[in-house]
């Protein structure tokens, strides 16, 4: 049997900043720590992440993260194989930090360096259950940044076969609680608010797309600021009536109904997907998938097709380096490293079908 690897994985992508050691024994992903230093006091009075905010907390945070991940794992630094990174997609002066930190312990080591891609990443994390997922796998990430459906071939090649043409689900999440000034990040806590609400009190929809997968969250967004804040007025018409006062009970049902159209967005999208790419497993992976309802409904939809669903373990959904380390182990595995001159992109690179 071979022996375990072991890697040290930094991710800087967006607003957390994050170190974890992660193990490959046995073809099992194990992760031996999860250091995750959160950003969110930095933003919250801007009701977003700052991009320079964000990159200068991570420089303060990183060495700590490191620190953290490393003690915590009872690990030392020759024991390493390899030091990965986050390299693409996210703000580029924050990734910039994790990307320079993770080349110098590579090169001042002498150990191999990954850079992997954050978006394939948030799926590995479903390599972190009992059991893991067969191939070729569809694939959901939702998360602030992107809303995709991946055909994966395996875990390390995927390509886009549906994605969102404007706001990541995440991203409507935030807004939506936003516009009902809940706080942020706002995606939990308005959750949480739609727990007391009806669901059905409000025809929220998502938009879709004649002879494609992909889907809309901006409008969607729109319908529930004119049914908060009241419809603009038209040139030359009667002025609309002002909406009505936002009780408790119309606040809960607004989120809740917001959040069924969302899901149901999404579910429209994955049976178009699916129907197009019929796979031997479901994964889901990214911020969103910590919702019950997003769980419950990729739930149903596996229960129904009879095929095996991989949920991302909650702790792993939001930004984290466990998952991070978790692909570039399983591309370590296969033989693969980076040079150092690898650079750190805004983009992902997945290939769009
Ligand atoms: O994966 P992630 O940490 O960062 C990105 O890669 O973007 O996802 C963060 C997003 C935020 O938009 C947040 O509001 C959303 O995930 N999120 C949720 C929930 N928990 C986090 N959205 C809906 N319901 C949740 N429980
Ligand atoms: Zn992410």
């Amino acid at each position: 049997m071979n022996a375990p690897l072991t890697i040290l994985a930094l991710e800087t992508s967006c607003d957390e900043t994050a170190a974890a050691v992660v193990q490959l024994r046995a073809g099992k992903l194990v992760a031996l720590s999860n250091a995750v230093i959160n950003q969110d006091h930095v933003h919250t009075m801007y009701g977003g992440v700052v991009p320079e905010l964000a990159s200068r907390a991570h420089l303060e945070k990183l060495l700590p993260a490191i620190r953290a991940a490393m003690s915590d794992a009872e690990i030392s630094y020759p024991q390493l194989d390899a030091v990965a990174v986050g390299i693409r997609p996210g703000l580029i002066g924050s990734l910039l930090v994790g990307v320079s930190a993770a080349k110098a312990l590579a090169w001042s080591l002498e150990k191999p360096f990954l850079g992997v891609d954050h978006v394939l990443a948030h799926l590995v994390a479903c390599h972190f259950l009992d059991t893991t997922p067969e191939y070729p796998a569809l694939g959901l990430v939702a998360s602030g940044g992107h809303t995709h459906f991946v055909y994966m071939e395996s875990p390390l090649h995927a390509r886009v076969v549906a994605r969102t043409r404007d706001d990541a689900a995440g991203e409507a999440f935030d807004k939506a609680a936003s516009i009902l000034q809940l706080g942020w990040p706002g995606g939990p806590l308005l959750e949480k608010l739609a727990r007391g609400g009806n669901a059905n009190a409000f025809d929220f929809r998502a938009g879709h797309f004649a002879g494609s997968s992909d889907m809309s969250f901006s409008g969607l967004k729109t319908a529930f600021l004119y049914e908060v804040r009241g419809a603009p007025n038209a040139p030359n018409r009667p002025a609309r009536p002002a909406p009505p006062e936002l009780t408790p009970t119309r606040q809960a049902d607004l989120a809740a109904s917001f959040q069924r159209g969302v899901v149901r967005g999404l579910e429209k999208s994955l049976r178009s997907s699916w129907e197009t790419n019929p796979c031997l497993s479901l994964c889901a992976g990214g911020g969103v998938i910590r919702n019950e309802s997003v769980r419950d409904m990729l739930q149903a939809f596996a229960h129904t097709m009879n095929v095996p669903l991989f949920l991302s373990p909650k702790e792993f959904c939001t930004d984290n380096a466990v998952m991070i380390g978790g692909l570039a182990l399983l591309r370590l595995a296969a033989g693969e490293r980076d040079p150092l001159s690898l650079a750190a992109e805004p983009l992902s690179q997945l290939r769009i079908s």
